[in-house]
C-alpha cells in the first residue's frame, strides 16, 4: 500500500540562502550547529552561510570524511553538545548531510546505533531530532529532503539508518551554491540525480505522484539538456537551478523506490579503499540495467524516451552510454580502479542491498554476475 508524504518545505531559488535566518526562527532555533566538510569551507561556502545568520552560530564541525563515521559523528555529537546548541544546519553534499542527521540521531538517542539500522527494522526506535535545516551544495543525492543517513559503524559495517523523523525539517536549496562545482562533480552528481528519478519510475511500487516527478526531473536533466549544459558551463545559472530541481525531484521520487543500479553501486562503495564515487558508478551501471530491464516495463520506457527527448523505440541504455560520453563519464568499471576480483563480493552484496528489492523485475546472482562484466 502506498505511503506518500510531501510534506518537507523547501526554499528553492537562486539567492534562497537569505532566507536561513527567518527560517531558524520559525522553527524556534536561535543556537544553531553547522555541520560540513573541509571542502565546502575551503571553497567560501561555510562563510556564506556564516553571513546569512543574524548572530555566531552556536558551533562548526567542519571535518567531515567523505563516509561518515560512527567515531567521527561521535565527536561532532560531544561538540554539539558541549556549546548548547539547539538547531543544526546541514551544509555540503550527501556526507555532510547524512553527519548532520547522525549528530542529530545521537545527540538524542542512546546507542549502540546498530539497532537503528534500515535492514533490521530500525526506524521503530528512532523519534524526533534537533531541527534540522539542510543546504545541499551539490545536486545529486537529494539529503535534504531523504528520510536516510548512512554511517560507517565502529563494527566497521557501513549502516543505512532511515527514519521519516531524520528528514530535515526546511530544505533550502539555493542553486548559487553549486556555481563552483568542477565538471567532473557536476557530471557524476547530476547523474546520481537521473538514476534516482529512472530507477523510482521502474520500480514496480505503486505511487504515481513520484512517478510523475521522476520524469520531470528526467526531462530536466536530459531531455531539456540542462545536465550538459551545467557540466559544460559551470557557471550558467539557468543549468545549475534546473539540475538542483532534478537532484531534489529525484530525492522526492525514491520514495518509491530504487533498484539495481543502486543495489551495485552501494555495495560497490563499501570498497572503501577504492574511493569510488557514488555517482559515477550509477551512471556505468545505469545503461546495464535498462538493458536488462527491458520488456518489463514497456509504458514507463516509452515515456522514460519522451522525457529524455528520443524517438520512439529508441534504445534507452545507448541514449545514457551516450551522455555520459558526452559529460566525460567513464563506460568501464575498470577505469575507475574496480577490478574483477571485487565481482563476487558487489554481487553478494547487490542481493542484500535495500534498493535490490524494488527493482523492476527480480534479479538474481546470474543476472548481477552478468551485469558486473557487461559493466567492467
Ligand atoms: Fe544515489
Amino acid at each position: 500500500m502506498p505511503v506518500m508524504n510531501f510534506m518537507t518545505p523547501c526554499i528553492f531559488d537562486h539567492g534562497a540562502l537569505g532566507k536561513l535566518q527567518r527560517t531558524l526562527q520559525g522553527l524556534g532555533a536561535s543556537k544553531p550547529f553547522i555541520v560540513t566538510d573541509p571542502g565546502i569551507k575551503a571553497a567560501g561556502l561555510l562563510e556564506r552561510v556564516t553571513e546569512a545568520l543574524s548572530g555566531e552560530p552556536a558551533g562548526i564541525f567542519a571535518e567531515t570524511l567523505p563516509n561518515p563515521i560512527e567515531a567521527q559523528a561521535r565527536e561532532a555529537t560531544a561538540q554539539y553538545q558541549k556549546c548548547g546548541a539547539d538547531s543544526i544546519i546541514a551544509l555540503g553534499g550527501g556526507s555532510s548531510m547524512d553527519m548532520a542527521k547522525i549528530v542529530g540521531l545521537m545527540a538524542t538517542h542512546e546507542g549502540p546505533y546498530e539497532k537503528y539500522a534500515a535492514k533490521t527494522g530500525g526506524a521503530k526506535y528512532i523519534g524526533k531530532i534537533p531541527p534540522l535545516v539542510a543546504i545541499p551544495t551539490t545536486s545529486g543525492t537529494g539529503s535534504e529532503v531523504s528520510v536516510g543517513a548512512v554511517v560507517i559503524l565502529d563494527t566497521g559495517v557501513k549502516e543505512t539508518i532511515v527514519s521519516p523523523n531524520l528528514i530535515p525539517a526546511t530544505a533550502i536549496c539555493d542553486p548559487t551554491l553549486t556555481l563552483g562545482l568542477p565538471a567532473h562533480l557536476t557530471a557524476a552528481t547530476g547523474m546520481d540525480a537521473v538514476t534516482h528519478c529512472i530507477e523510482a519510475v521502474l520500480s514496480p511500487r505503486e505511487n504515481p505522484p513520484c512517478e510523475a516527478i521522476g520524469y520531470d526531473g528526467v526531462h530536466r536533466a536530459i531531455g531539456d539538456g540542462w545536465l550538459k549544459r551545467a557540466v559544460t558551463d559551470g557557471s550558467d545559472e539557468e543549468a545549475r537551478y534546473h539540475m538542483m530541481m532534478a537532484s531534489y525531484e529525484g530525492a522526492l521520487a525514491f520514495m518509491k523506490g530504487l533498484g539495481g543500479v543502486h543495489a551495485l553501486s552501494h555495495a560497490a562503495g563499501r570498497l572503501h579503499e577504492k574511493r569510488l564515487h557514488h555517482g559515477t558508478l550509477n551512471a556505468i551501471f545505469l545503461p546495464h540495467l535498462l538493458r536488462a530491464n527491458e520488456g518489463v516495463a514497456d509504458a514507463k520506457y516509452a515515456r522514460l524516451r519522451f522525457a529524455m527527448g528520443l524517438a520512439e523505440g529508441a534504445d534507452l541504455g545507448e541514449a545514457v552510454d551516450q551522455l555520459n560520453a558526452d559529460i566525460g563519464i567513464p563506460a568501464k568499471l575498470s577505469a575507475i580502479g574496480v577490478e574483477a576480483s571485487d565481482g563476487p563480493g558487489i554481487v553478494e552484496g547487490a542481493l542484500k542491498d535495500l534498493a535490490h528489492f524494488s527493482n523492476a523485475k527480480p534479479l538474481d546472482q546470474g543476472d548481477y554476475e552478468r551485469i558486473f562484466e557487461a559493466a567492467l
